[in-house]
């Protein structure tokens, strides 16, 4: 089963590309780039420590306090192409066919980090591993939702994003970061205006949050897709309503489990989504974080939890395909 697992013609639509991060690139990139790690944290002594407290994650919080240190050691384009280029080598060897990738720019422009530089680095990687690897990828620009929503809206409307927008290099926008008490339509604008431009829109919702938040990402946000969501099966009238709609959850098993959303993948409401219609593809979300384990691994720890059918497997792929967001001639491919 695992060989099947592997041939699968997979989507990804939920990695963030700074969560591809190995604590041996993180190293290497801020020796070279003069960048101090905390010097106050025993993890951050060597790859080898920082790997071990990656273990030890009590909530999404304290990932995250990691998260940004970690993405401080990227400074020119070369380290975002290196970065992406490390992703998509492993989504190659995980059978990855389409790639929609995350990318936090308020985070990199707000310490001095051109939005360009990122860019480049990471449409550089993107044309590598179409040329080398076949692998199709788009990007998704995501906004941080613990950072006050005017300053979501005016990274939307500065220059080098508006013309990212305009010429497809970007082709949709995402809301990531801490949830609890940061309710979706608090960036009801950022969203507005991005979906005048033409994007296409998710968001994360109901991973730490509440089904509520799907509900408002779902009304206020207009969003196609809904990032995590595993909480939806708290709401069962909301479920049959993303069932009904065929709105894709994109779930990160094994993240969940690291981040305690639950204590294990057998806790999550696979089975009760597959009977309920409710339509998801599987994702790695951040796995140089999450014990290195990239897609393949989350398709596993499913079948490990679920035992699924081939037809069931191959039904979660179509649901994957149908809710990606490259074009038509590249669906029928990978269907
Ligand atoms: N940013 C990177 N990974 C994230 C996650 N799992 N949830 C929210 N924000 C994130
Ligand atoms: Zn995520």
């Amino acid at each position: 089963m695992y060989e099947y697992l592997q041939k699968l013609p997979k989507c990804e639509h939920h990695i963030h590309l700074e969560g591809a991060l190995t604590p041996e690139l993180l190293f290497s990139m801020a020796q070279k780039n003069h960048i101090d790690l905390p010097e106050d944290d025993p993890a951050f002594l060597s790859p080898e420590s920082l790997t071990a407290r990656y273990r030890d994650f009590s909530c999404l919080d304290d990932f995250l306090g990691y998260y940004y240190i970690g993405m401080n050691s990227l400074l020119d384009v070369a380290d975002f192409e290196a970065l992406a280029w490390d992703y998509f080598q492993h989504a190659a060897q995980d059978g990855v066919a389409h790639a929609e990738c995350f990318f936090d720019p308020q985070a990199h422009v707000s310490r001095g980090v051109g939005y360009d530089v990122v860019l480049s680095g990471f449409k550089a990687a993107q044309k590598r591993a179409q040329a080398e690897l076949g692998i199709s990828s788009e990007l998704i620009c995501c906004f941080l939702r613990h950072l006050p929503p005017p300053e979501a809206l005016e990274t939307l409307r500065s220059s080098p994003v508006q013309t990212s927008m305009k010429s497809g290099d970007v082709i949709g926008i995402g809301l990531d970061s801490s949830e609890k008490d940061f309710p979706p339509q608090l960036f009801q604008q950022v969203y507005d205006e991005a979906r005048a431009l033409g994007l296409r829109c998710t968001a994360h919702a109901g991973e730490e949050g509440p089904a509520e938040y799907i509900a408002t990402a779902l009304d206020d946000l207009r969003v196609q897709r809904i990032d995590h969501g595993v909480r939806l099966a708290e709401d069962p009238k909301l479920m049959q309503r993303i069932a009904n709609d065929q709105t894709l959850l994109t779930i990160c098993p094994i993240s969940n489990v690291y981040l305690k959303c639950v204590t294990s993948v057998a806790e999550l409401p696979i089975r009760t989504f597959l009977d309920a219609g409710v339509q998801f593809s599987i994702n790695s979300d951040d796995p140089a974080y999450f014990g290195d384990n990239y897609i393949l691994a989350n398709y596993r720890a499913v079948q490990d939890a679920f035992s699924l059918t081939p037809r069931e497997w191959a039904g979660i792929c179509r649901a994957g395909i149908k809710g990606s967001w490259c074009d038509e001639t590249r669906k029928k491919e990978l269907m």
